[in-house]
């Protein structure tokens, strides 16, 4: 319709000026001249001063320009308006149940009750010489109840409510106890619907926890000695707390907090919180360490990997997990956001893969601090993908409803920039992947024109695990120890846009680990050379395969009404918790 009157309105305003021009004389004909390109420049002078004011004009028009914003279009040019199909994917979900029962029952026959678990020995460990503290049982049970597998599900219940005790006389990692056994067991509460047993059990938990922030600025301490209720430093690092550490305890006390209506749990999570923003460093960023007396950020790196990692994650999640009510973790999280863009997030020089480097303090001899970029990505950082494009929805969204895959024009300036960035680097990680074993290592680094490498059979890509060569023992770099933050990524991002594609990658990556790291006694192991196939398998199964690895796979091929993600934050150990209105208010700003 609106096509032809164009064209119309075009065509009268050509007429004019191809009517007088012949009829001019010569001289008026030189001075119109100059009047012509006076008016020219006036025009571009106006045309620049435009651009240079309202450069998100300009930058509309050129989306438009190139397609994007037409109202059915989508951020990667596909078609939005065909139905999104969601329906569970029941023959793959069955094959991913298949391999929990793999793990949990070798588990459970070799070792139940013990905190991990080692599968080619076929034996149990615990974290301390005092005992278990149900570090693999507690993980594992929503896992259960998401299955739908009652069997397991009852005798862990049972395991939980006769045999499971926190008094426990050693140090036990204060985080790793709240993500996995406080985290796993308030998931269960609210998954059973609210079976008393895990409440008591939390709550219980958490008061032998509380201690660990008596410290002068009420960061916790990183370890904590359960029986006796006592926060204890890291011999390793006196004085100081990892940042990550710190800040991913908070969407389980608060939770906590909203189930008991004690204030207490609340206060202190959220104090650590205050004290961070306190302590913000110019930049915006974050460095791994802090300075459990003042309260300070330590010079240390600035990095999305360990130690780091899940501060982002959570504050995210702490905004959405209060129904978007409370402002302050949305300023937090869009400064961070902006600050990771202009610091941290680079491109490799050849293929152009989005991936994020690490910043490390140097001490020069004057004794002046300089920050080094370093190529490095764990692959702890694969969470940012899909946390990144979630983030996107919710603090960039211009609607309130927005489409499945988001359009452009449903996203700010920075919501289109996050999405972005966020689909790059699952892209990215899934590159990592290309490997002998199809399985990623823990470690990559990536090209830059000054690391002196040629490109060569060591360095044949733009990512290269570092210290790799053929035929020489394996680096730490080059293990695959069963983590999921690339799958967890997947489901989000295929929540997000009901993107085939996305389940295609999460089930190429469950066919490896079912190739190299399932053991055929049962359970599934670490291997120590992604490069290297078959693989070298190592004796453990890390606690996150059933509560994080597996479930996400099974998630990626349900139906998206189980766990939606308008209603549920997941822990940073994958327990999923419900998001809820909070009726506690303390006035953090
Ligand atoms: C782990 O702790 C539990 C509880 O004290 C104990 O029964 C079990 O034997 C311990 N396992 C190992 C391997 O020591
Ligand atoms: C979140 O807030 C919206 C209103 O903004 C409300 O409709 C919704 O029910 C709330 N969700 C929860 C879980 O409280």
């Amino acid at each position: 319709m609106s096509e032809p009157s164009l064209r119309k309105r075009k065509a009268q305003l050509s007429r004019p000026d191809s009517n007088i021009e012949p009829s001019k004389p010569a001289v008026t004909q030189e001075k119109s001249r100059d009047y012509r390109r006076i008016i020219y420049a006036v025009c571009l002078l106006s045309v620049a001063a435009f651009i240079y004011q309202y450069p998100e004009v300009i930058e509309k028009l050129l989306n438009e320009w190139l397609g994007f914003s037409e109202d059915d279009a989508t951020i990667d040019g596909s078609n939005s308006d065909s139905i999104v199909d969601f329906s569970a994917d029941v023959a793959k979900q069955n094959a991913v149940v298949e391999a929990f029962k793999h793990a949990w029952l070798a588990y459970e026959r070799d070792a139940m009750g013990d905190d991990e678990y080692h599968p080619i020995s076929r034996k149990g460990t615990n974290l301390t010489e005092a005992g278990g503290i149900g570090y693999t049982v507690v993980d594992s049970i929503d896992t259960m109840l998401i299955m739908g597998l009652t069997g397991e599900y009852a005798r862990s219940r049972h395991w939980v409510a006769n045999k499971m005790t926190f008094d426990r006389d050693a140090n036990f990692n204060t985080f790793e106890t709240t993500i996995r056994v406080l985290g796993g067991l308030l998931s269960a509460y609210h998954l059973s619907g609210q079976d008393s047993i895990y409440l008591e059990k939390a709550k219980e938990l958490a008061d032998r926890i509380l201690p660990t922030f008596d410290t002068p600025s009420g960061l916790p301490l990183s370890q904590v000695n359960l029986g006796l209720r006592k926060g204890v430093y890291d011999s390793d690092y006196p004085g100081l707390v990892s940042t990550a550490e710190v800040s991913t305890i908070q969407l389980e006390f608060r939770y906590l907090a909203h189930l008991t209506d004690e204030d207490i749990y609340w206060e202190k999570a959220e104090h650590v919180m205050a004290v961070i923003k306190a302590a913000r460093m110019p930049h915006g960023l974050v460095s791994i360490f802090m300075n459990a007396v003042e309260g300070k950020f330590a010079t240390s790196a600035i990095r999305l990997g360990s130690r780091g990692d899940s501060y982002y994650e959570y504050l995210l999640k702490q905004y959405l997990q209060t129904n978007q009510t409370e402002n302050v973790y949305r300023e937090m999280y869009d400064d961070t956001m902006t600050a990771i863009h202009n610091h941290l997030i680079q491109q490799s020089p050849t293929t152009k893969m989005t991936y994020t480097s690490e910043l490390v303090p140097e001490r020069n001899q004057q004794g002046q601090i300089s920050w080094r970029l370093t190529p490095k990505q764990d692959h702890l950082v694969c969470f940012l993908g899909g946390s990144l494009m979630l983030g996107a929805t919710k603090t960039g969204a211009t609607v309130h409803k927005i489409s499945i895959p988001p359009k452009p024009r449903e996203l700010t300036k920075e919501g289109l920039r996050d999405w972005k960035s966020g689909v790059e680097l699952v892209k990215t990680c899934m590159r990592t992947y290309d490997t002998a074993t199809g399985l990623a290592p823990e470690i990559v680094h990536f090209r830059i024109p000054s690391d002196g490498m040629e490109v060569s059979a060591l360095a044949p890509m733009d990512w290269y695990i570092k210290g790799a060569k053929h035929g020489a023992p394996a680096v730490y770099d080059a293990r695959y120890i069963l983590r999921p933050e690339t799958i967890e990524s997947l489901f989000i991002a295929f929540r997000l846009t009901g993107d085939k594609r996305y389940r295609d990658d999460g089930w190429r990556i469950f066919q490896s680990i079912q190739k190299h790291c399932r053991v055929g006694t049962g359970g599934y192991a670490s291997i120590i050379n992604v490069d290297q196939n078959p693989a070298e398998q190592e004796d453990k199964m890390e606690t996150f395969l059933m509560s994080e690895t597996l479930k996400y796979l099974y998630l990626l091929f349900s139906d998206a009404d189980v766990l939606p993600l308008d209603e549920y934050v997941f822990n940073t150990e994958g327990h999923p918790l419900p998001i809820f209105n909070p009726t506690i208010r303390t006035g953090f700003s």
